[in-house]
């Protein structure tokens, strides 16, 4: 059974004191943690590495939900596992061989994720529905917190939800990263959308415990 969960994207937390922000979204009521993997090669951005989700992983106590916008992620599965990842989601744009790497998540019995960029098809998930858990649909170009929610991101969540209902692949979560508000959360569920990633609508809100609670208010 699939719950609405509240993922708070760290990208836009004060890394001066991680742990005092992962403190705040958890009481808070955050479901999950997102962490933004970026290496300056598939995004202009680079942002942190195992070492860091390591050092997370010590004080969360909520899972933690790793998005890896990464090249040749295949090279950096176990290292992320390792750091203490419960999802892990690879960009289908990333790698010529989506399936050995979702194999490669899969084998040490983590969820498995695939993103795809706002210009990628659905389709080409298709052939990997029994492989994963999670589907990533980014509503802004990856690579930087604060950007606008891509309208036409609803669309396919809708085409998402038909492929998803033909191929009896409903369990799998459906997660939105981008451009997430309080305005905008209740279209971004109704398109079938079940984790939330928001970042700056919760870092930067004046009171982010109760941004996390008028959002999971709209949604539930
Ligand atoms: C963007 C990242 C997002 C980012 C979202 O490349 O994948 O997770 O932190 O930030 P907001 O919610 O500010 O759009
Ligand atoms: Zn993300």
């Amino acid at each position: 059974m699939k719950t609405k969960k509240i993922a708070p994207s760290l990208l836009s937390a004060d890394f001066s004191n991680l742990e005092k922000d992962i403190k705040m979204v958890e009481q808070g009521g955050a479901h999950v943690l997102h962490l933004d993997i970026m290496d300056g090669h598939f995004v202009p951005n680079i942002t942190f590495g195992p070492f860091i989700v390591k050092a997370i992983n010590k004080v969360a106590t909520i899972p933690l939900d790793v998005h890896l916008m990464i090249e040749n992620p295949g090279d950096y599965i176990d290292a992320f596992i390792d750091a203490g990842a419960d999802y892990l989601t690879i960009h289908a744009e990333a790698t010529p061989h989506l399936h050995r790497v979702l194999q490669k998540i899969k084998a040490r019995g983590v969820k498995a994720g695939v993103s795809l960029n706002p210009h990628t098809p659905i389709s080409m998930i298709e052939n990997v529905l029994e492989d994963i858990d999670l589907v990533l649909i980014m509503s802004v170009n990856p690579g930087f917190g604060g950007q606008s929610f891509i309208q036409n991101t609803i669309d396919k969540l809708h085409r998402l939800q038909k492929l998803l209902k033909e191929k009896n692949a409903e369990h799998i979560e459906v997660e939105v990263d981008g451009g997430i508000k309080i305005e905008n959360i209740k279209e971004v569920c109704d398109a079938g959308c079940d984790i939330f990633v928001a970042g700056s609508a919760i870092f930067k809100a004046d009171n982010p415990q109760k941004a996390i609670q008028m959002m999971f208010d709209r949604i539930t």
